[in-house]
């Protein structure tokens, strides 16, 4: 949360430095809206030049073109998510020290902050917010008034603070350079010819260049227009290896679409076919991204745990009913803030499978982190390059879903899936659960469904019609069996995130033991129906469910497979989905609930890409 964004170049390609961080924070702000912020350091060292609003971007880009920053080559950008102090101007990021001659910006939370703040003011220091951030700005004030320079005032700095933190700090006596220090949180650099680049992640310049370093734990950076250089804390001299990025700038933008959300449902069938291409080797052994866990050890585990928050949770859970199925090893899904928390059992016979998008939620690095200090061995799936839990994880094998900018989860929910099947196929095969010819056949099922993601958007006109229909709904339900349980779940949380209406999941076969006493007149339900061709007595057993809810008065919208001829007996509005595998269905019965979503959103008139109070990349914990 909180996105960030440094830049220096003179007389370079990118032009106006405020231009460039400007364009970096719009990528940037699914990460936070509450408040942005921008400083430039003026030529003349007399000050830094700044301007910071409450609320969007939006107000930030009138403010300056009202009142525009003086001429620079180095400046600084946030866009923020509150923690410490409520959402005002004064708030809002950078924040100032030594008299404006120094300027910073924080994402994450210091939290030894109390104890810095009141050593500041026994010396005097006089702060005008609310934040956690400004301590580190009048330490950094201190440093330099002492004849430091910024970087090694920085490294002083970084060295006090505790929590997790990204800073950029601008010294108006050194106008072509911005410093940067991380831990815990994101922060990348871009490297540029004649200038060169900072963000919370890559799309932040990815406009600009494609080449990149990561940046480690406990490291900080030194841009200038003519070079980067990174060192620990102590100023020891770090070698970091530049990577290519894959994203190409295009599938940052929202390419004719209305929302980047509509974009990226859209991006699904191409999400899902990139996450499965080259994966597999002649032999049938999954090739992974970065590291290795070494077969002996994958041998040899009992159980896997996933571990992820929010809509990749709901992935990890769907993907526990097919990995149990295809290799027998029991999977546990937990939420990543519960997992650490609670003394799990996990051993070096545990495999822990750390689902991510961002691969910088905060609840789950530290989950991988208390995994691995007990032993595990650590997959990520994660569709960030160079982002932290790829980063730490022991192997990595990334969804190439392409970014994801709306706050709410869609292609990276249909990736992950891809991603935690092929991992699930890679362990039947080399522990012998399944024949090579299995493995071929499950690796073509899930071939085919990049093409029946599509079908299920091309026919999607009348669910968005429907979903018109009900803007003023109070509540509403989505009942799913097996799969279909965190597909009716994840169609739950798409709504209460977007449309702000009351919503909930339910296991179809819990609804007597209690959820059903909500239902009355009028009721919306959702049921996602099982295939008739699986599993008879599962299809016929939600249909009796379907029933008791529309004997109580519910209305009944029902996503059912293609050939379900008694779906339509039982519905309001029947969503055809084509005929899959049921451990593929999930990739094809999301969609329509996501549409849903999306649409009801629109209705309401609300901004599906960046719903209020959320983040897309939670980096607090
Ligand atoms: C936030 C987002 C969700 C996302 C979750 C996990 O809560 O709003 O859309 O599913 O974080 O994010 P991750 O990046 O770890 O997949």
């Amino acid at each position: 949360m909180c996105g960030i964004v440094g830049y220096v170049g003179s007389g370079a390609p990118s032009a106006r430095p405020e231009g460039v961080v400007m364009g970096g924070l719009a990528r940037l702000e699914y990460r936070g809206y509450d408040s942005a912020g921008i400083a430039v350091v003026t030529q003349d060292r007399a000050h830094v030049d700044m301007a910071k609003k409450a609320g969007k971007l939006v107000n930030l880009g009138k403010e300056l073109a009202e009142h525009p920053l003086g001429e620079a080559t180095a400046a600084i950008g946030h866009t923020r998510w509150a923690t410490h102090g409520a959402p005002t101007d004064a708030n809002a990021h950078p924040h100032l020290a030594a008299d404006g001659r120094i300027a910073i910006i924080h994402n994450g939370i210091i939290e030894n902050f109390s104890s810095l703040r009141a050593e500041l003011r026994a010396e005097g220091v006089h702060f005008l917010s609310e934040t956690d951030t400004e301590v580190a700005g009048h330490l950094l004030a201190r440093e330099v008034l002492n004849g430091a320079t910024l970087a090694d005032a920085m490294r002083a700095v970084a060295a006090r603070l505790e929590g997790a933190f990204t800073l950029l700090a601008v010294d108006s006596q050194e106008p072509d350079v911005v410093v940067g220090a991380r831990r815990n949180s994101p922060l990348v650099v871009g490297l540029g010819e004649g200038e060169n680049f900072l963000g919370s992640d890559v799309v932040a310049f990815i406009e600009h260049t494609r080449t990149a370093l990561e940046l480690g734990q406990d490291e900080v950076v030194v841009i200038t227009p003519e070079g980067v250089s990174v060192t620990d804390y102590a100023g020891n001299p770090v070698a970091r290896e530049p990577f290519t990025i894959e994203w190409d700038a295009e599938a940052a933008q929202k390419g004719g679409f209305a929302t980047f959300m509509d974009k990226e449902i859209h991006d699904e069938p191409a999400a899902v076919a990139d996450t499965l291409r080259g994966r597999i080797d002649e032999h049938g052994r999954l090739k992974l991204d970065e590291g290795l866990i070494d077969e002996s050890v994958l041998r040899s585990i009992d159980k896997i745990v996933v571990i992820a928050c929010g809509t990749a949770a709901y992935a990890g859970m769907v993907a526990k009913y097919a990995i149990e199925h295809w290799t027998r090893i029991p999977v546990e899904v937990e939420l990543a803030h519960e997992f650490r928390y609670r003394d799990p059992v996990v051993n070096v016979r545990t495999l822990v499978m750390a689902l991510s998008q961002s691969g910088e939620t905060m609840d789950t690095i530290m989950a991988l982190r208390h995994a691995q200090q007990q032993g595990a061995p650590v997959i990520a799936v994660v569709n960030v390059q160079g982002s932290t839990i790829a980063r730490e994880a022991d192997a990595v094998l990334y969804t190439r879903a392409g970014p994801e900018i709306a706050v709410a989860s869609t292609k990276a929910f249909l990736a992950q899936i891809t991603a935690s099947y092929l991992v699930g196929i890679y362990l039947a095969e080399l522990r012998g659960n399944k024949f090579p010819d299995e493995i071929a056949a499950l690796l073509s099922e899930l071939d085919s469904m990049p093409e029946k993601i599509q079908r299920v958007l091309d026919t999607s006109d009348t669910l968005r019609e429907i979903a018109h229909t009900m803007a003023d709904e109070r509540t509403v339900l989505f009942l799913g069996r097996h799969v279909g349980y965190p597909v009716a779940l994840e169609g739950a949380l798409k709504l209460k995130e977007l449309a702000y209406i009351h919503a909930e999941g339910f296991a179809a076969g819990e609804l007597k033991h209690g959820p059903i006493a909500l239902i009355e007149e009028g009721q919306p339900v959702f049921i996602v129906l099982p295939s008739p061709r699986g599993r008879e007595s599962l299809h016929s057993k939600v249909i009796s469910n379907v029933q008791e809810v529309r004997a109580r008065g519910a209305r009944t919208f029902v996503i059912a497979e293609e050939g379900d001829v008694e779906a339509a007996d039982y519905a309001e509005h029947v969503v055809y989905v084509p005929q899959s595998p049921v451990l593929m269905s999930p990739l094809l019965t999301a969609v329509p609930l996501q549409i849903f979503a999306l649409e009801l959103a629109s209705a309401k008139g609300y901004d599906v890409d960046q719903p209020r109070n959320l983040a897309k990349s939670v980096t607090v914990e």
